[in-house]
């Protein structure tokens, strides 16, 4: 029958409904009034779909409950269903309607008066919505059927209306947290049978009108939180089922009323924060049903009565802040039930009272009181299990923190700041594996901190300030990686900060100031974001923090004499010829490391005169195989002791003999892991052989033929192609493909090259190549380590090819001492994170040899260069100029401006974040190509330029 309307006409809806009704007075009101109030609603969450107008009943509807007599909607239940919208007049065709809960929604505008036309309403829940404006007086004109209202948790204003004395049945009143402001007036008393009131959070004021004991069966009630005035209303003791009191957060004077005594069913009593004075009284133990006590933050004195020992329901009592005197009473053992005891910021005295560790206490603060004597934990106790929070903070407390405070084995949070502590921190303290919060500063404790603090791994806090502790600051520390907050500061502790620190990855607040620390600060992790303030007062830490240069880092510049005997054989030499230079540390360990490449030459060439004749005297002894995977096993120990050559291609032999392998004439270059020579197969190919030096590190030939086959599969166009090996005890190499362009290096820097000079488009090429191929290694999950300009070969189409990846693999083990001497030829390409022990190396690393890379290639400048007095580290000279705006100085002359600033600046800037010091601040190679493609102007084409 309701086929004529459709939701779509909703806005004709009510015309219609008045139209449809006058037609057909059968007509179901309750289908089209909720039809007509869905309309006027949002609902996100789509709860009210099965409200389909074509229905004949709602009483099937979500939401919707009806009489089962009447078949009318008496309830209609939209609890927490995420609607929003007005409360519309619709509602009013919903004449049974007995309950209306519609909390925790989003309704907003104001509250509708015609509600209170539904003749049989009983529940009004409107609580947890956006309603405002004034409660409407008219609502409670017609109230008698209402029982229950609750408007709590709007933005209501104004006064409570008068007509709500009309709402003789009402048992539950709950208007809080609203904005509802003005006084009380004394009619609410004619309520008589409230049960319920709840006015709290609101803004009303004055005092309490006298009468409230006229609702004798009210059970509980709220005034807290507002800016009530004058005494608690005296005869408040009269309404004697009360089982809930709340007048906290007043402006409440004088002292309890005495007639609470007789509220012998009171389970809760909150008078805290008020103004209330005076002696407490002792008639408190009357009231036996209290469960929970708070009257904190008045203004009482005098001792906290004894009586308090006959509350045994008592779970939760707070007398904090007021001004109690004495000791608490033992009576107090008496309340066995007691979980949350707060006697803090008092003035109690006396010794501490360790008898309340015999309860079942889960919470306990005594702090800000004058307790003295020992802190004494008796040796059984209640609490070992149960403790979670202990607060003694701020007493008077002298002697040793007992080793028993290791047995509290649920606790979170230990103060024990700011008493007489002394001695040291027991060992005992690593057994508080569940505590969070842990603080002991501002007392005299000496001694280390015990490595057994490691085993407190849940710790987010610790302070330990403002004692005397010393020695250094244990690595265990680093373990405890949930801590936000460390502070060590006022102490004397010694010795450098643990680098393992920077593992801490939720520190927040990090302080250590006023010790006597020394050595580097630890970079990386939250020390980049330190300030000052939080280690000075160390005269001997040094690091960019305290601005205080490490001696380490940057060294006093030596001079050399390049004409002394000891460099004359390098090949370091010859560029050093006939220049005075001044050497920063780094650069004398490269010459040192140069020295000894000359020495490996020394030992190689013995070698190869071995390899020689034993190559030759026993060529059919050499293993031959098509795939590199099928060995015979009877070959094994003959290939072993005279070498096995395999190539992985099925090409097997050399044009011009094992003998010109290693031809000093043939040699194309030498790094940190060998020299390299070029050779040509027999069917004319050539080959680039790379032999590597100091056999000592390789690793057994198992391993050498494992790895080395994993990087025989490696295949990408921007990668120098391995194509075999050759194995030996005392001599390996490996068999590359040969690339005829010549190596960047040669193409950058050296004089026989600079006729073919590199254009801009070739160099952008050239990095997009270098990318690239490190990118695939990286998704291999293999680290190059060694990427510099003389690693990447360029062919003669201009492609570039990495070469030389992954032999760190083919160390004995992974160990970055050995790693950045065999690195060292790269000096200038080497992440900072190689010279401290504790940063994990990452892919990362190449990273950051590239971004260096990028900017040699743009500037033609090698990444250190040494000159008349000076080492020009490349990556500073360029940052410095593209702080000062000048960075097109910096690229290279000898492109005679060929190139486009579009691409030059952006590139430089990527070289630099590449080059970042904080690994993580360095992008990874995927991201760089990206970002590459992004530079690369599209208008500039590879014709245009070339
Ligand atoms: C509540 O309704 C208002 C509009 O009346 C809307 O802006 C807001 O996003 C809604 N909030 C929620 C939680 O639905
Ligand atoms: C209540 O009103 C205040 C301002 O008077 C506003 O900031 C707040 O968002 C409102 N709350 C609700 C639930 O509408
Ligand atoms: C009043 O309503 C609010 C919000 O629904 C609720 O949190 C509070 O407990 C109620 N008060 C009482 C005394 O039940
Ligand atoms: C704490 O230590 C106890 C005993 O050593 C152990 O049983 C428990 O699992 C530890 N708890 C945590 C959170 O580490
Ligand atoms: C701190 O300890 C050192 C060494 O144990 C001692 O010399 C010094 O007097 C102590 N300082 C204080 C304030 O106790």
């Amino acid at each position: 029958m309701l086929v004529l309307v459709n939701t779509a006409a909703a806005l004709l809806l009510f015309p219609l409904l008045v139209f449809v009704q006058s037609l057909d007075p059968a007509f179901n009101d309750d289908v089209l009034g909720l039809i007509v109030f869905k309309a006027g609603l949002t609902d996100p969450q789509s709860r009210l779909t099965s409200w389909n107008e074509e229905d004949d009943s709602a009483c099937n509807w979500v939401g919707v409950k009806c009489d089962p007599t009447s078949n009318r909607v008496s309830e209609l239940l939209l609890d927490g269903f995420s609607l929003s919208g007005h409360l519309g007049r619709s509602l009013i065709r919903l004449q049974s309607l007995k309950v209306l809960q519609l909390s925790r929604n989003n309704f907003s505008g104001t509250i509708n008066p015609i509600l209170t036309q539904i003749p049989y309403l009983e529940t009004i829940d409107l609580s947890q919505n956006s309603l405002s404006g004034s409660i409407p007086e008219e609502i409670f004109q017609q109230c008698g059927s209402l029982k229950e209202i609750s408007l709590a948790k709007n933005n209501l204003t104004g006064l409570i209306p008068q007509s709500l004395t009309s709402c003789t049945n009402l048992k539950r009143l709950n208007f809080s947290s609203n904005l509802l402001s003005g006084q009380l007036f004394s009619g609410l008393w004619s309520l008589s049978s409230l049960r319920l009131l709840d006015l709290s959070d609101n803004l009303f004021e004055g005092e309490i009108p006298i009468g409230i004991d006229s609702l004798s069966v009210l059970k509980a009630v709220s005034f807290s939180k507002n800016k009530f005035v004058g005494w608690l209303p005296e005869n408040i003791g009269n309404c004697l089922l009360l089982k809930s009191v709340d007048f906290g957060g007043n402006y409440f004077s004088g002292g309890l009323p005495i007639s609470m005594r007789k509220l012998g069913f009171c389970r809760y009593l909150d008078v805290s924060g008020n103004l209330l004075a005076g002696d407490f009284p002792d008639w408190i133990g009357d009231m036996r049903s209290l469960e929970f006590l708070d009257v904190s933050s008045n203004n009482f004195s005098g001792q906290i009565p004894v009586t308090v020992g006959n509350l045994q329901s008592l779970k939760e009592v707070n007398f904090s802040n007021n001004r109690f005197t004495g000791n608490l009473p033992e009576s107090f053992g008496d309340c066995v039930n007691i979980k949350v005891l707060d006697v803090g910021q008092n003035l109690l005295s006396g010794n501490m009272p360790s008898w309340i560790f015999k309860l079942s206490l889960e919470r306990v603060s005594l702090s800000g009181n004058r307790y003295s004597g020992s802190m004494v934990i008796p040796s059984w106790m209640q609490s070992y299990q149960i403790l979670r929070v202990l607060d003694l903070s701020s007493n008077a407390l002298t002697g040793e923190i007992p080793s028993a405070i290791g047995n509290f084995s649920q606790l979170q949070a230990l103060n024990i700041s700011r008493n007489s502590l002394v001695g040291s921190i027991p060992a005992s303290i690593g057994q508080l594996n569940t505590t969070l919060v842990l603080d002991m500063s501002y007392n005299q404790l000496h001694g280390s901190i015990p490595v057994e603090i490691g085993n407190c791994s849940s710790l987010t806090s610790l302070v330990l300030s403002r004692n005397n502790l010393t020695g250094p600051i244990s690595v265990s520390i680093a373990t405890l990686s949930n801590l936000e907050l460390l502070d060590l500061s006022f102490n004397n502790f010694s010795g450098s900060l643990p680098k393992e620190l920077t593992n801490l990855s939720h520190l927040v607040t990090f302080n250590v100031s006023f010790n006597n620390l020394e050595g580097e600060l630890p970079v990386g992790g939250f020390f980049n974001t330190i300030t000052p303030s939080s280690v000075t007062g160390n005269p001997s830490l040094c690091g960019s923090i305290v601005n205080h240069s490490c001696p380490a880092v940057h060294p006093k510049p030596l001079v050399l004499n390049p004409n002394s005997s000891v460099s004359n054989h390098t090949p370091l030499s010859q560029n050093l010829r006939h220049k005075r230079i001044v050497l920063s540390i780094s650069s004398l360990v490269a010459i040192a490391a140069a020295i000894f490449i000359a020495l490996g030459v020394v030992i190689v060439s013995i070698l190869n005169v071995k390899a020689r004749t034993s190559m030759a005297r026993s060529a059919n002894a050499l293993t031959f195989s098509g795939t590199g995977d099928d060995y015979s096993p009877s070959n094994e120990t003959e290939a072993n002791s005279y070498g096995k050559l395999v190539m992985f291609s099925g090409d097997v032999d050399f044009e011009s003999g094992a003998h010109a392998l290693l031809n000093k004439n043939c040699e194309l270059g030498r790094g940190g892991f060998g020299s390299v020579y070029k050779t040509d197969l027999r069917c004319g190919r050539a080959v680039a052989i790379k032999k590597l030096n100091t056999t000592s590190l390789v690793k057994s030939r198992d391993d050498f033929e494992r790895e080395v086959k994993r990087l025989g599969k490696i295949k990408h166009e921007n990668l120098v192609q391995l194509e075999g090996y050759y194995w030996t005890p005392s001599l390996q190499l490996l068999i590359n493909e040969y690339i005829s362009g010549g190596s960047l290096h040669k193409h950058l820097h050296e004089v026989e090259y600079s006729g073919s000079l590199l254009t801009w488009r070739q160099r952008f090429k050239i990095i997009v190549c270098t990318a690239k191929g490190l990118a695939h290694l990286h998704r291999l999950n293999l680290i190059h380590y060694n990427i510099k300009s003389s690693n990447v070969m360029i062919e003669v189409s201009g492609e570039a090819k990495v070469g030389d990846f992954g032999l760190a693999k083919l160390l004995p083990a992974l160990d970055r001492y050995i790693l950045s001497s065999k690195v060292q030829s790269a000096l200038g390409y080497m992440a900072p994170e190689f010279a401290c022990q504790t940063v994990k190396i990452t892919e990362k690393c190449d990273v950051y040899g590239f971004g260096v890379l990028i900017l040699e290639v743009i500037t033609g400048k090698r990444p250190v260069e040494y000159m008349e007095d000076d080492v020009v580290v490349l990556c500073d000279m360029v940052r410095e100029a593209l702080d000062e705006g000048r960075v097109e100085e910096c690229i290279d002359k000898k492109l005679n401006g060929g190139y486009s600033m579009e691409e030059a600046i952006p590139v430089i800037k990527l070289g630099l974040i590449c080059a970042s010091q904080v690994p993580s601040n360095r992008p990874d190679m995927e991201e760089v190509i990206r970002i590459l493609e992004l530079i690369q102007c599209p208008s500039e084409s590879q014709e245009e330029l070339e």
